[in-house]
């Protein structure tokens, strides 16, 4: 039987929307999903969403619903993104699910039956947004670090886990094992963090305060802690205690999370399997923060991108790419839309579109539509620095996914690309083609390249499965089946006399401001502007919308796109407008426009406007909407 692996990612919090944050984690989890089948392991993927506790509770009353109907909801939209975005996990786990409350039980008994839970009173310092206490020293300037707000004192009594006990134990499992948090920078932190004392965990809330949790089998006048009942959804999903799954996959576990939750997965988490007796995980990976121009991408800050909206713009695969190809695993990146164009259209549609259709389409020009036969004795040395470069290229990828640098795996499969284009561009395949006794030459360079392609296709599935599925067909492949590396591991495994279809553009290229096509359809889609609350018909009432003439028009000095108009709106009124760059004083004096006669005036380029016109912008020009017919200026607009 297959060795089997099992990686999982958090689960995520239902107090709000998946983001780049979350795809990302789960991304990575799918390539290696996608990679380890492909190296004949029997892969378990597990996702799922946390929707116990106050910021549960909190975030529901704010959309009117019961926690219970909100976490649905939201749950939802988390399992039904992931599809989206050729997420292939086995199951996706629920904290509230019976099943998993059912272990959180269990496991909190054993302990207790143990003698590492403790009752105690507690008097302590409360960040509700994180649902913790903290030490004084752990505040900055008295202040929550994540959240920059005070914490609330609170005196409470509660439960509590001996933490300190298993300190020095934990200190020894990290040091033996030097691959159990990684990368290292994150193991020296937190070995670091293990100098000090370990304080005992509160692992209760008293129903007084918080009912939205699991009740602890001890006591039912507490529930739960978040993080206790969470963490253990690495082991319930896997029916702990006896289930098959959990005998299978739980010895080789792989946790990736990002840095905001390193203490509760590399203190917490091996403490209380210790505690209950149950064998650790293999390992923790631990990757950083995509961040915008505004730092961490975070729902707290609401700086968010939706991945969705990124999928529909510019594709699934184009994404998967961008996230995988930008981040180096363990270190923050910065996430921006012109960043993620410039990867589409440089190495995308450039460096692999390109060399796919320039090789399809010489396949079909000279050959028929039919892959040739390499020829032998026509083989030159760079044919044999070709074969050995793929194959090296192989190997290396392998090496560095498996050690989690993604990034440097494709890069090296990018070098090889680009080798294949300077490969054609020095073979010239046209010139062969015309050259007399170039033909054996001309088939065996073209079978290579297309081998080359072939090599290619099968590394990039695991970052890129449906243009990896696109491509099978061209090799005479099944489109709906996977890689295995036993195909792309020697060269020459391509078979001539392949039918090849028409070349198709793999990746189209695009442009930053491409909002209303979809480019892996071709539908139209909606627009891509996020949504503006919504407002009352009151709201909008409050608008002084009239219809204003023209009557003069001229530069504001010094200005590159500012224009002075006076509009004639029922009295007249002055107002400065940036449509500079796109139209001529002349092309607006006589005519009639939209304005906006109740705004607060202001100085622009210290000229007094008294009013705002009306126009559309994309960012490279605007367009004024002028009004035609025989209509009085000051007509109202509604
Ligand atoms: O912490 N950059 O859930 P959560 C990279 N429920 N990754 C990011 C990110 C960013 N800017 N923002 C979020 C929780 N993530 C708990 C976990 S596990 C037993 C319980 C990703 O919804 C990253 O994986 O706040 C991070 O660790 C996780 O989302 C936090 O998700
Ligand atoms: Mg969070």
């Amino acid at each position: 039987m297959s060795q089997p692996f099992y990686v999982t990612t958090p689960i995520y919090y239902v107090n709000s929307r998946p983001h780049v944050g979350h795809a990302y984690s789960t991304i990575i989890a799918d390539v290696l999903k996608r990679y380890y089948r492909m190296a004949g392991r029997d892969v378990y993927f597990l996702t799922g969403t946390d929707e116990h506790g106050d910021k549960i509770v909190r975030a529901s009353r704010k959309e009117g619903l019961s926690p219970k109907a909100y976490a649905d909801t939201i749950s939802d939209i988390f399992r039904a993104v992931w599809p989206e975005l050729d997420i292939l996990n086995d199951q996706f786990i629920r904290t509230t699910y019976p099943e998993h409350q059912k272990v959180v039980r269990y496991v909190l008994q054993r302990v207790y039956d143990k003698g590492d839970i403790y009752f105690s009173e507690y008097e302590g310092l409360y960040c509700f947004a994180c649902e913790r206490f903290y030490t004084e020293k752990e505040l900055v300037d008295g202040k929550c670090p994540d959240h920059k707000t005070e914490p609330e004192r609170i005196e409470e009594s509660n439960y509590f886990l001996k933490m300190n006990k298993y300190q020095d134990w934990l200190v020894d499992h990290i040091r033996k094992n030097p691959d159990f948090i990684a990368p290292e920078r994150y193991r020296n932190e937190m070995l670091a963090f293990l100098k000090e004392p370990l304080e005992d965990l509160c692992i209760s809330r008293p129903k007084t305060r918080l009912e939205w949790g699991i009740t602890l089998p001890f006591d039912d006048q507490y529930v739960a802690y978040v993080w206790f009942d969470a963490l253990l959804n690495y082991i319930s999903a896997l029916r702990y205690p006896d289930g098959e799954l959990f005998k299978r996959y739980w010895p080789v576990a792989h946790h990736i999370i990002a840095k905001d939750i390193l203490k509760p997965h590399a203190i917490y988490w091996p403490i209380m399997l210790k505690a209950a007796g149950i064998p650790l995980y293999n390992q923790l990976k631990v990757h950083g923060y995509w961040n915008m121009d505004d730092g961490k991408m975070s729902k707290t800050t609401g700086n968010v991108v939706d991945p969705l909206h990124i999928k529909n713009l510019y594709g699934s695969d184009q994404f998967r790419y961008f996230l995988t190809r930008e981040m180096a695993f363990g270190l923050d990146s910065h996430f921006s839309e012109p960043a993620l164009v410039q990867r589409i259209n440089a190495d995308l549609a450039n460096d692999l579109g390109n060399l796919f259709s320039r090789t399809v389409s010489m396949i079909h020009k000279y050959f028929g539509c039919v892959v040739p036969e390499s020829v032998s004795g026509a083989e030159t040395d760079l044919d044999l620095a070709l074969a050995r470069d793929a194959i090296e290229m192989v190997n290396g990828a392998r090496r560095e996914i498996e050690g989690f640098a993604f990034h440097k795996a494709l890069m090296s499969i990018w070098q090889f690309i680009n080798k294949l284009n300077k490969y054609i561009d020095t073979n010239a395949p046209w010139a062969l083609a015309k050259e007399k006794g170039g033909r054996s030459r001309l088939q065996t360079v073209i079978y290579n390249c297309m081998e080359g392609l072939r090599i290619v296709c099968g590394m990039i599935s695991p970052f890129m499965p449906k243009a990896s599925q696109r491509m099978r067909r061209y090799f005479g492949l099944a489109p709906d089946q996977a890689f295995s590396f036993s195909e792309i591991s020697e060269w020459g495994g391509l078979k001539p006399g392949v039918v090849v279809p028409k070349a198709i553009a793999l990746f189209p290229r695009v442009e930053l401001e491409k909002e209303t096509e979809d480019i892996s359809s071709g539908k139209t889609k909606e627009r891509s502007l996020p949504r503006k609350k919504e407002i009352e018909l009151e709201d909008f009432q409050a608008l002084d919308l009239r219809v204003g003439s023209v009557l003069e028009a001229e530069p504001v000095p010094n200005s590159s796109n500012l224009l002075k108009l006076k509009c004639d709106i029922g009295e007249e009124r002055r107002i400065v407008a940036g449509i500079g760059a796109s139209y001529a004083p002349s092309d607006l004096i006589g005519k009639k426009v939209i304005v906006l006669a109740n705004l607060k005036p202001a100085k622009l380029m210290g000229v007094l406007s008294e009013g705002m016109m009306l126009a559309a912008t994309d960012k490279k020009r605007c367009f004024v909407p002028f009004i035609e017919g025989d209509v009085r200026p000051g007509t109202k607009i509604c």
